[in-house]
């Protein structure tokens, strides 16, 4: 897990000229995140928070919410948004580890929003253990998983952001997306465990947690180059679970 800090830190900064804070799609995923928890609820745990739109949105909101990320520009980046919005809600912003972290309190939902798979199913197990630790008992974690099919098919697909270029990749013996950004002579590569459901299913073997509910994200058809927000879980690049304690 080498790569981790060193690419959400350069992502970050090739990113960060046009981050404008958080606007209608951090709002559209709460309103998906209400939808799957499906009760009301007051505490969010946030696992790689990054810039901290998401814990912003829902902390304007009124929700209390703990947001936990890893590389300091992305925490520095959260820690101007928070002092440049109205939130009515509590955020405490959390600059750590998610394998190392040692939290006193426990949470009504836990999200991971955009970047689970880091590492092997080892490492997801012993998150998902650590989830289902913080996690209050009648509470839910809602997770993205990135499907294999997605990430095989657009396999090769480069891209320009701003003035860089950015190419996917597939690793089909690991079953891994592959998402490298060229600066130069430098580049780094994001590298995801992508999960069919059923592999899901067979990872939360051990941990204590049952898989609930799905729901499928978006797509961008690289034909017409339009993103799609929400299509079938056959042509989607992600899907979001709600898990629960398994008993
Ligand atoms: C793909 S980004 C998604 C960021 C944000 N959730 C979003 O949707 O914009 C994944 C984030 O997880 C953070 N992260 C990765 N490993 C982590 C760890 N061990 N502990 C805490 N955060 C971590 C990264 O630094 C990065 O900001």
């Amino acid at each position: 897990m080498e790569w981790v800090k060193k690419f959400y830190d350069k992502q970050f900064r090739l990113y960060e000229e046009g981050l404008t804070g958080p606007n209608e799609e951090h709002e559209e995923i709460l309103a998906k995140i209400e939808n799957l928890a499906s009760k009301p609820f007051q505490s969010i745990l946030e696992l790689g928070a990054g810039g901290g739109e998401f814990a912003i949105t829902a902390a304007k909101k009124g929700y209390d919410v703990t947001a936990l990320e890893l590389v300091s520009s992305r925490v520095d980046y959260m820690r101007k948004l928070k002092s440049e919005h109205h939130l009515i809600g509590e955020l405490e912003i959390i600059e750590g580890d998610f394998y190392e972290i040692e939290l006193p309190k426990s949470f009504d939902v836990i999200c991971y929003i955009d970047g689970f798979g880091i590492g092997e199913d080892q490492d997801q197990r012993k998150l998902l253990k650590r989830m289902s630790k913080w996690l209050k008992p009648d509470g839910c974690i809602l997770i993205d998983i990135y499907t294999p099919w997605y990430w095989a098919y657009v396999a090769g697909q480069e891209m320009k952001i701003g003035s860089k270029l950015r190419k996917y990749n597939f690793d089909f013996i690991g079953c891994r997306m592959l998402d490298t950004w060229f600066d130069g002579e430098e580049k780094v590569t994001q590298s995801l465990r992508c999960y069919s459901p059923q592999d899901l299913n067979m990872l939360l073997e051990d941990t204590g947690l049952t898989l609930l509910d799905i729901k499928p994200g978006g797509a961008m058809d690289y034909m017409t180059w339009k993103y799609r927000e929400y299509v079938d879980l056959d042509k989607a690049m992600s899907y979001m679970v709600k898990l629960v304690p398994a008993n």
